[in-house]
């Protein structure tokens, strides 16, 4: 039985003020022996503030990105051992926010979860579909392309420790969410994938407009590990509804 996760991506929300009074709820709220991984990814500048709030928590954090360069001249960027100082645990890579506003590549995507993996991090590797690709028939095609990339790079005894977190483009942000059975469909083809590299023990989670009241239902589903929040992240009690319908 593979274990759940979920994880909030806070995306570019937050404050050192109002992360302290989220994560004094959400450390007030958790269960160390819930039974559920969980993590939050704020924004970088904060990354400090939860090393010293959250040691020693069942709560873990990461990044929102991260560099494929291990250091020197990349203006702006962060390399995966800087985010390994501040006690990162996991890494978002090839959000669709940065391959739609950045123009990040799979292949550049699959450079950074290499970065990752090398110092000791846990990419969390999106993929997704926008909604013209799912009209034209090519959510198979799109998601199978972005993973491969990944698996294509990483080596062959890494691929297992990765989480791969499935996205639709147009569940984001929308309210609109995946049915479950259609979110188990490419859940499915992202297991076969993975168990094709002897990886099928990869967390998979869902994202996009995962709620207290859809949670529940989108985790039972055979394929589905847990999930990656966005809005709901930034309400505790939200965020704590969903870890809870994990279990
Ligand atoms: P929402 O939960 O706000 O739809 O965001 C999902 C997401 O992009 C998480 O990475």
């Amino acid at each position: 039985m593979r274990r759940k996760l979920v994880v909030g991506n806070w995306k570019m929300n937050g404050s050192l003020a109002a992360n302290a009074v989220l994560l004094e709820a959400l450390q007030a709220g958790l269960d160390a022996d819930s039974g559920v991984d969980s993590a939050v990814c704020p924004p970088a500048p904060f990354l400090a503030q939860c090393q010293a709030m959250l040691a020693g928590s069942p709560l873990a954090w990461g990044a929102q990105d991260v560099s494929a360069n291990a250091a020197g001249a990349f203006t702006g960027e962060m390399a995966a051992a800087m985010l390994a100082d501040f006690g990162c645990k996991y890494v978002i890579v090839g959000h669709s926010e940065r391959r739609a506003c950045h123009g990040e590549s799979s292949e550049l995507v699959a450079k950074k979860a290499l970065a990752a993996l090398a110092a000791g991090l846990t990419p969390i590797v999106c993929v997704g579909e926008t909604l013209a690709e799912r009209d034209a028939g090519q959510t198979f095609a799109v998601v199978g392309e972005q993973l491969g990339a990944v698996l294509g790079l990483v080596p062959a005894a890494d691929a297992a420790r990765i989480v791969v977190a499935y996205e639709p483009v147009w569940a984001i942000g929308t309210g609109k969410t995946a049915t479950p059975a259609m979110a188990q469909e490419v859940h499915a083809q992202l297991r076969a994938q993975l168990t094709d590299k002897n990886a099928g023990g990869v967390q998979i989670l869902y994202g996009g407009s995962m709620k207290p009241d859809n949670a529940g239902e989108l985790m039972a589903q055979a394929d589905i590990d847990g999930g990656l929040i966005g809005g709901a992240a930034l309400k505790a009690a939200d965020f704590l509804a969903i870890i809870a319908a994990a279990r």
